[in-house]
């Protein structure tokens, strides 16, 4: 009974979005496609119970495996899906369309970043679209709601930016894999950085939920436990990016640093604001490396300079990158960054999975075998999955030159998340 009409519904009602240079995902279309979905479910439901033909399990590997991806596509955020969906659909060209002998279908979803709407978002692909694996998603609020959802429905589930600490701690879950980074992660070693040059007293900025939080923890407990003296945490909530108040603030209480976590286009506006501020000469500026990746176009001089710590930087010139980086350009005629090496990584992942099976997805022991022991090849450098599912990889230091976050050294080897929690 496992093989009921399903497979049917995802080939009537949903097209393959093809790479494009620069993908636009239109709120529009969402609205267009709840309609369609609506009237294609009545009928095939109809079709459905007046059938009542169960699928063999040789022709539902004949079928499309079905992928949920939501990300957001409008808002602060926007870029970053957009670069994740660009990387995850490069793997899959790479593999001539499909992953373990499987096409795929995609489902789109535009999160909107909005934790309050993230329960009904996913529901779409898991209990409408039934897909067979969510990608998903880029803020941590969001990930809690996909987190539980996937967990519910048993949907295999693989995190593609979100750092949600808990996903691979508290909550982690053997049908839920990151490919990215815990929010722990790449703010830990900068600790260290900074306590090796002697900085004593930091002032933390960030926006005040879960990632924010989370990286500000990490950077803290770093930087403490390297010698660092203080933390003094200052907050706005996300996505706010009105910062003149917060770095009069800052000015006053004369830091030896401040360490920051902001991200995408809130990201852009704080570097040229605390330029504009004069602070960039006087009060060293760090960050974990979503403060400058992806922005670079948009900062230019103010962000010259700038030093974070990220599991991918430019110019690390091996030549996985190199071929990545190439590939990525040509297809979509701008340069990559961290969110689109996040993304491709998450097909190379999910391609580890389906190989192992032949694209059947009901072996979800064996999917799931594969994917813990998978050694992923990827363009920031091998890395393979500690037992939470998380990656264990390398954090790496950068400084802002021109328009690349450049390679400075390896803050921190093959770096493990704690995994605070997690009973896997
Ligand atoms: C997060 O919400 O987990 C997140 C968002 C953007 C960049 C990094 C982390």
């Amino acid at each position: 009974m496992e093989y009921w009409s399903n497979g049917v519904v995802g080939s009537e009602i949903r097209s393959q979005h093809a790479i494009t240079p620069t993908p636009q995902f239109p709120e529009e279309e969402n609205v267009k496609v709840d309609l369609d979905h609506r009237l294609k479910y009545l009928a095939v439901a109809t079709l459905a119970a007046t059938c009542m033909l169960p699928i063999s399990p040789a022709s539902a590997q004949s079928q499309k495996a079905r992928v949920g991806l939501m990300l957001p596509y409008t808002g602060t955020y926007a870029q970053l899906g957009t670069a994740i969906t660009n990387g995850f659909k490069l793997a899959v060209a790479e593999r001539g369309g499909k992953l373990g002998g499987r096409e795929l279908e995609y489902f789109t979803v535009d999160d909107e970043a909005e934790p309050a709407k993230a329960p009904e978002n996913t529901n779409k692909l898991v209990q409408r679209d039934k897909v067979d694996v969510l990608v998903g998603t880029v803020h941590s609020g969001v990930q809690m709601g996909m987190v539980k959802i996937a967990k519910e429905n048993n949907t295999l589930l693989i995190i593609p930016n979100a750092g949600l600490d808990a996903a691979t701690g508290a909550l982690c879950s053997p049908n839920i894999f990151r490919t990215s980074f815990s929010n722990w992660q790449p703010s830990y070693p900068m600790g260290k950085v900074l306590a090796d040059r002697g900085i004593k007293n930091v002032v933390s900025l960030a926006w005040k939920y879960g990632a924010g939080e989370e990286a500000v923890a990490g950077f803290t407990e770093g930087f403490i436990k390297a010698g660092g003296k203080s933390v003094r945490g200052l907050w706005i909530p996300f996505p706010n990016v009105e910062f003149q108040a917060l770095l009069t603030e800052i000015a006053s209480i004369k830091p030896d640093a401040v360490f920051v976590f902001f991200a995408g286009g809130g990201a852009a506006k704080f570097i040229k604001d605390y330029n504009a501020a004069g602070l960039r000469k006087t009060i060293p500026l760090f960050g974990s490396g979503f403060l400058t990746d992806g922005v670079l176009d948009a900062t230019e001089e103010p962000a010259q300079g700038l030093e974070t710590t990220l599991h991918y930087a430019d110019g690390l010139n091996s030549k996985r990158d190199r071929e990545f980086r190439t590939a990525y350009s040509k297809a979509y005629t701008y340069a990559p960054d961290v969110y689109a090496v996040q993304g491709y990584d998450t097909a190379l992942l999910l391609s580890a999975g389906l190989d192992a099976v032949k694209g059947d997805i009901s072996k979800r022991k064996e999917l799931i075998a594969a994917m813990e022991k998978a050694k992923i090849d990827s363009p920031r450098g091998a890395w393979t999955m500690s037992k939470a599912h998380n990656p264990i990889q390398d954090i790496y230091l950068r400084k802002v030159v021109g328009r690349e976050n450049k390679f400075v050294n390896i803050a921190h080897k093959a770096l493990a998340d704690p995994a605070r929690g997690c009973k896997l």
